[in-house]
């Protein structure tokens, strides 16, 4: 077993030095702790109600399949076969390829991409966090439209509320991901993923009970492909990287944590699988509720708050509901901020040298400070617009948008082109060779150039 940092024993490697999980299933719990986050349950839904509802969700479905899924498998592949943090895997397995070693700065926009997702991330948590306060207080019961939107913009409005949480949030993140790979990481998700499931077919079934479960459905599913425009696609595209956890090395750094045995393609396709049926179910849930109460399905970042609270004020049970909603919200969020700091902080501790703890504080401390300006662009500098964005979407849409199927146009080059295939064939050792048939041709082709067609198409319309 090989320890180097930056190694080029990449074959010897048989664990990683940061742990590895213990079971097939623990390791499904994590990779589905960090996928399924707020993607699936604040973002999924307002994206959807922004861009027309059936013909986005149906786009999304197909950039899962055809470019998520295999990227996915891809992705943990060469976590697997580099065992290190992503910028030192990509490099050792650069070396590996006999390609050139500049494929390590892959590995460096991963880190950046993550470092600049989470500092928004944790803002929105935090505000899932204030919601599961108000709603224990019962701020919501009661209360009309007005006073629910009311509500949301007086959080909004105050910097030192938003300010508050997304402090507690990246706390508490820091202090999982301090605590490593097994005792922290893995501890975490196994509470937290059944948890999120029990509560989410609660919810469903709630929404069942309401006279607009119809035309939710309708609206999720019923495609019209006249609202749909080159932008539209990219978001959708762009929201599968997102919502998978791919293109940056989370995914990668879990997979460095995966033991040699377990098949890849398989784990990969539950993962995903779970993923878009949280975020199916987060719609179901929620979009009934927006019709019932003549709510408006694009509004925004501020959808499931300002319109979820005007029904739990109103439904019986609404309380408890409401409460464990919010929770909910902020237990997936923390499954998955721990995913988008972990390759920055394996990194640390791999080249830099230093502690595990010393590293989180160092990268917590500097998310936070980004964070804050987030926190700052819904009010005092709302009026700060770089490209036409505040602060905040201009975040979300370079690292969801751009650096995400940018890293995973990458990571697919990579797997399809450069990498030897006797090594991917021998990493993912699929049973019957026509599935690594299919998925080579997917990463070799399908995947780079679907990325790249969409890139092509947005250009041109800007
Ligand atoms: N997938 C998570 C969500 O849907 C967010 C997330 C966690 C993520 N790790 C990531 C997004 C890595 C991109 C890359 O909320």
């Amino acid at each position: 077993m090989s320890f180097k940092t930056t190694g080029v024993s990449v074959t010897q490697k048989i664990t990683s030095q940061h742990g590895e999980w213990s079971s097939r299933f623990a390791f499904i719990l994590a990779a589905t702790g960090s996928a399924v986050g707020l993607g699936n349950i604040w973002k999924f839904p307002y994206i959807t109600g922004e861009n027309g509802g059936g013909a986005f969700v149906i786009v999304y479905l197909l950039c899962v399949v055809a470019i998520g899924i295999p990227i996915m498998i891809a992705e943990t592949m060469l976590g697997r076969r580099g065992r290190e943090s992503p910028i030192n895997t990509m490099a050792s397995l650069a070396t590996e390829a006999k390609a050139h070693k500049n494929w390590r700065y892959l590995g460096w926009m991963g880190v950046i991409a993550g470092f600049l997702i989470l500092s928004y991330y944790s803002v929105i948590a935090g505000w899932a966090l204030s919601y599961v306060g108000k709603s224990f207080v019962g701020s919501f019961s009661g209360e009309d439209a007005s006073t629910i939107s009311a509500i949301f913009s007086d959080l909004m409005n105050s910097p030192v509320e938003q300010i508050f949480w997304h402090s507690i949030f990246m706390l508490a993140t820091m202090l999982i991901v301090a605590r490593g790979v097994k005792s922290g990481l893995e501890t975490a998700v196994r509470f937290l993923i059944p948890t999120l499931f029990v509560l989410l077919i609660l919810l469903v079934g709630y929404a069942m009970s309401t006279d607009f479960y119809k035309q939710g459905l309708s609206f999720l599913f019923s495609p019209d492909f006249s609202e749909i425009d080159a932008d539209a696609v990219l978001t959708a595209m762009g929201h599968a990287f997102f919502t998978l956890s791919l293109g940056m090395g989370a995914i990668m750094v879990y997979g460095s944590y995966l033991p040699k045995n377990i098949s890849i393609a398989k784990t990969s396709i539950i993962i995903a699988g779970a993923d878009t049926l949280v975020a199916l179910l987060a719609g179901i849930a929620i979009f009934p509720l927006v019709f019932a109460n003549g709510l408006e399905p694009s509004a925004g970042p501020g959808l499931i708050f300002q319109t979820l609270p005007i029904a739990f004020g109103h439904m019986s049970g609404g309380w408890l509901f409401g409460l464990l909603f919010f929770i909910l919200l902020v237990l997936a969020a923390l499954s998955s901020s721990i995913s988008l700091i972990e390759p920055a902080v394996a990194f640390l501790v791999e080249n830099k040298k230093i502690a595990r703890t010393k590293a989180c504080i160092v990268m917590g401390f500097s998310t936070w400070a980004v964070g804050v300006t987030v926190a700052l662009s819904f009010n005092v500098w709302s009026d700060v617009s770089i490209f036409g964005k505040d602060i905040f979407n201009l975040l979300d849409y370079i690292t969801a948008n751009l650096m995400l199927p940018l890293g995973g146009l990458c990571i697919a080059i990579f797997a399809g082109w450069i990498m030897k295939p006797e090594h991917s064939a021998a990493e993912l050792d699929l049973p019957d060779t026509n599935y690594f048939k299919i998925w080579k041709f997917l990463i070799t082709y399908v995947a780079p150039t679907a990325v790249f067609i969409v890139f092509v198409h947005v250009i041109g319309i800007i």
